[in-house]
């Protein structure tokens, strides 16, 4: 495929909604709550924030110069920058993570779609807690039907990459996340009207340094990486589509201020309402799925219609965000299967597409029928989950960094930043210390001592 046959975003506003809809996803919604609820609440989110600022932000400008550069899939982007041929390894490592995030990021998302179908015939009403556990055990471990919604889900993601880059990927991020957040914010509000909200806020902005350990650093920066879509190529690939008058530092931190808002606003739905009837936020994966749909019930126990809207709000979101993110990570192995095998577009997604189905099988196996079946301690599902967000995702951020800081040609890495020179960026400096220094050190450091090194 030449490069003029390319898709393109065709605003600037899309191009940034497109980026913002890969960050903002269950990453945002399901996991940021339970990984903050599980590492002690506010000490993580500042750690997390912190991985955001120093080690996200660099690496997201470097994806986005590198994309948009090259104008090509992942793995050709990165020997377009000067340096060794041998350095496409990060877009073919990229998009192996791709192929990993999407199988099991798809049976999460399939769950989304049960609980919006749950919500919308108002099955949750009159349940109790031990209820909606045992309900949630029974429908994951169940051999068929999160399946099939795991087939819809990779179905739908697999429509919209079908229809290309403006008429798909960008109409729908437009479409799905300016409802997200509306969705968001009435949902906020709501929560926090609750009896007893105050309780959550404090557990989101109160730090307890006490909960702190090597570990936080690396879930609040695995976190960091998965939120941001970093590290396997995912914003580069969607850089390669954007303008040439797009202003790549702006972008980033457009992006980078979405995903975080989105973040700290799904805390304030969620821990203010668990909060209020008192339940505990550390409940893990489990949360978003068993916890607060019980939560919705109980808290507005006085009002069915309230209660039924917000379960339906609240999952339809859920959905939304998964399905701008799967669109994403289907696009980085669809864009390198159609380029670097001289396919069409249509059959590089479908097949990608059942390649996940079929990975997906097993993560969701995993939770069930499989469920002895370990490797390394951990079924298909979790493994997944920690491969890519623990490994994968900050190795790939690194060696990007590493790349683009000492290897990459200067003269085109400036380029692609200033547009050639047009526009002025004060903090160019910044970014390039950050990058060359601190972001190469800081994730190596959080690996080594995970290892138990220092
Ligand atoms: N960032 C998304 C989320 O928060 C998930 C995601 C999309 C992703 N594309 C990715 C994660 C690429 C890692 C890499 O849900």
């Amino acid at each position: 495929m030449n490069k003029t046959e390319r898709g393109r975003f065709g605003s600037k506003l899309g191009a940034i909604l497109a980026a913002a809809g890969s960050a903002v996803g269950l990453g945002n919604v399901w996991r940021f709550p339970y990984e903050t609820g599980s590492n002690g609440g506010a000490a993580f989110i500042l750690i997390y924030l912190l991985c955001i600022l120093f080690l996200g932000l660099p690496v997201v400008l470097a994806e986005f110069a590198v994309g948009r550069h090259g104008k090509t899939n992942a793995a050709r982007a990165f020997t377009l920058m000067g340096g060794s041929r041998h350095w496409r390894l990060i877009g073919f490592l990229g998009v192996l993570t791709g192929f990993l995030i999407l199988s099991y990021y798809g049976v999460a998302a399939g769950w989304t779609l049960e609980y919006v179908f749950q919500s919308g015939i108002n099955g949750f009403a009159g349940k109790g807690p031990e209820q909606f556990a045992a309900d949630f055990q029974q429908f994951a471990s169940d051999p068929l039907r999160p399946m099939l919604c795991l087939f819809i889900f990779l179905l739908l993601t697999c429509g919209i990459v079908v229809l290309g880059v403006q008429k798909g990927i960008e109409r729908g991020a437009k479409m799905m996340m300016s409802l997200l957040f509306v969705f968001v914010l009435i949902l906020v509000v709501c929560s926090l009207s609750l009896p007893n909200a105050m309780a959550g806020v404090e557990f989101l902005f109160k730090p307890d340094f006490s909960k702190v350990t090597g570990a936080t650093f690396l879930a609040a920066m695995g976190q960091a990486f998965f939120s941001l879509s970093l590290g396997m190529g995912c914003l580069c690939t969607y850089a390669s589509y954007f303008r040439s008058d797009e202003k790549l530092m702006n972008d980033a931190f457009s992006v980078a201020s979405i995903d975080t808002c989105i973040a700290i606003l799904s805390g304030l739905i969620i821990f203010p309402a668990a909060f209020s009837v008192g339940i505990s936020p550390d409940a893990g994966p489990s949360l978003v799925f068993i916890t607060l749909p019980n939560v919705f019930q109980q808290a507005f126990s006085a009002l069915p219609l309230v209660s039924y809207c917000f379960s339906l709000l609240f999952y339809l979101l859920l959905a939304m965000a998964a399905l701008t993110s799967s669109i994403s990570m289907l696009e980085v192995v669809t864009a390198f299967v159609s380029e670097e095998l001289q396919i069409r577009r249509r059959w590089a997604a479908l097949g990608s597409s059942l390649f996940c189905l079929l990975l997906g099988i097993c993560c969701s196996l995993s939770l069930g029928p499989w469920a002895d079946y370990k490797i390394w301690g951990m079924g298909f599902f979790d493994l997944f989950d920690f491969l890519t967000a623990k490994i994968l995702l900050p190795g790939g951020g690194f060696l990007i960094a590493v790349y683009v800081g000492w290897f990459a040609d200067k003269k085109i890495l400036r380029d692609e930043i200033t547009n050639g020179g047009t526009v002025a960026v004060p903090l160019y400096g910044v970014f390039r210390f950050l990058l060359r220094y601190v972001a190469p050190t800081g994730i190596l450091a959080i690996f080594l001592d995970q290892m138990g090194v220092f």
